[in-house]
């Protein structure tokens, strides 16, 4: 059995990753397109053989023969849109980040809770083989107690129609959200506790007023995470997490190839990189393993890999990092 998905928006991760993914699938098959331009969702439809196109979101919602709707809108539109989604009866995969602000989360909860749908925010980390190794690594005896988790996450993007660089609608831009949203959700995860408080400093592009340059301290209560976050620098992204004995450094944590293998290292000392202890994570696509997870958790009725309730937390310290960049001073994590 595969669930039948629609896609509202005609995005770039979506053409580009998440539907090649997902139309490999074993569970997932993408059965229809919207755009708010029917050119647009006709021509994705014909080039990746997707059965429908719809010139509005509304209209997919309406398609009795579509089971789940994968929403890769701005970020200010995503609680809107899932929830209409939910209240149309489908079930709901959601881009990262799925809100601005924990009462959004709060509210679509709500809804999920009368509709009895499925629904879950869409950071494809927490399905990847590599990050399950790490947190079987991080949890073992033989990695020691976890302590400090270290991350980096950088890109550099100066095009002013970009979504990420967009402040003054309140679309959700800056780098926080779109990529330091990753580090907060890793750690979190590794660590499988929530932060009390959070402290970060960052620079706000002059014109575009989104955050450029953050760097982020969480407390949790075995241990700190840091991360830097930037829109503006040259890419990389490293994890790094370290325990009473070893230590776990994952090479490509987010944006992990689907055409070659991938590798962490798994170590106790200093060593030189030709010596470091490599696991092969096997080629894998992380958009197809997402997908099918989700669609799994519909046909076989259990927990989405990233629930809502996991997403209230990513929420609350997204929102106390970005106001301790304001205040200058320690802030709560509160749901
Ligand atoms: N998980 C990941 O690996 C990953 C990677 C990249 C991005 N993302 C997330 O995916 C989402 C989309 O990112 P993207 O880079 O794909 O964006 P994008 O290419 O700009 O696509 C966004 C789409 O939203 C629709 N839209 C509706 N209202 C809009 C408005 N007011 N302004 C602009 N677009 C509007 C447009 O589709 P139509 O014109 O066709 O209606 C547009 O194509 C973001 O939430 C981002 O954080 C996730």
């Amino acid at each position: 059995m595969k669930i039948r998905w629609g896609i509202l928006g005609d995005a770039g991760i979506a053409r580009n990753y998440v539907i090649p993914g997902m139309q490999v699938g074993k569970y997932s098959k993408v059965v229809a397109i919207a755009s708010r331009d029917i050119k647009k969702s006709k021509k994705t439809a014909a080039n990746m053989g997707i059965e429908k196109a719809y010139g509005s979101y509304e209209e997919l919602l309406a398609d009795k023969e579509i089971d789940a709707v994968y929403i890769p809108l701005p970020n200010h539109l995503h609680v809107e849109w899932s929830i209409k989604a939910m209240e149309a009866g489908k079930h709901v995969l959601c881009e990262k980040p799925f809100a601005l602000s924990t009462d959004d989360v709060k509210r679509a909860i709500k809804v999920r809770d009368v509709t009895g749908v499925k629904i879950g925010e869409a950071f494809m980390v927490r399905t990847h083989p590599q990050w399950l190794k790490a947190k079987e690594l991080t949890t073992s005896e033989d990695f020691g107690k976890l302590r400090a988790v270290q991350g980096f996450f950088s890109y550099s993007n100066f095009d002013s129609s970009n979504i990420r660089n967009s402040y003054s609608s309140d679309m959700g831009g800056g780098g926080l959200w779109d990529i330091g949203c990753y580090p907060v959700n890793t750690s979190r995860f590794l660590f499988i506790e929530e932060p009390t408080r959070v402290i970060a400093m960052a620079e706000y592009d002059p014109k575009f007023k989104t955050d450029i340059l953050a760097s982020a301290i969480l407390d949790f209560p075995s241990g700190q995470a840091t991360f830097i976050s930037s829109t503006q620098i040259s890419p990389y992204q490293r994890m790094l997490a370290v325990g009473t004995k070893k230590h776990v450094e994952i090479k490509i944590p987010f944006n992990s190839p689907s055409t070659f293998p991938t590798e962490i290292y798994y170590d106790d000392s200093n060593v030189e990189q030709e010596e470091r202890n490599r696991i092969i994570i096997d080629t894998c696509h992380q958009y197809t393993l997402q997908g099918d997870a989700f669609s799994k958790a519909i046909i076989d009725k259990t927990e989405v890999p990233v629930p809502l309730e996991d997403t209230l937390y990513n929420t609350a310290v997204l929102t106390a990092l970005y106001k301790s960049t304001k205040s200058g001073n320690w802030e709560n994590v509160t749901i």
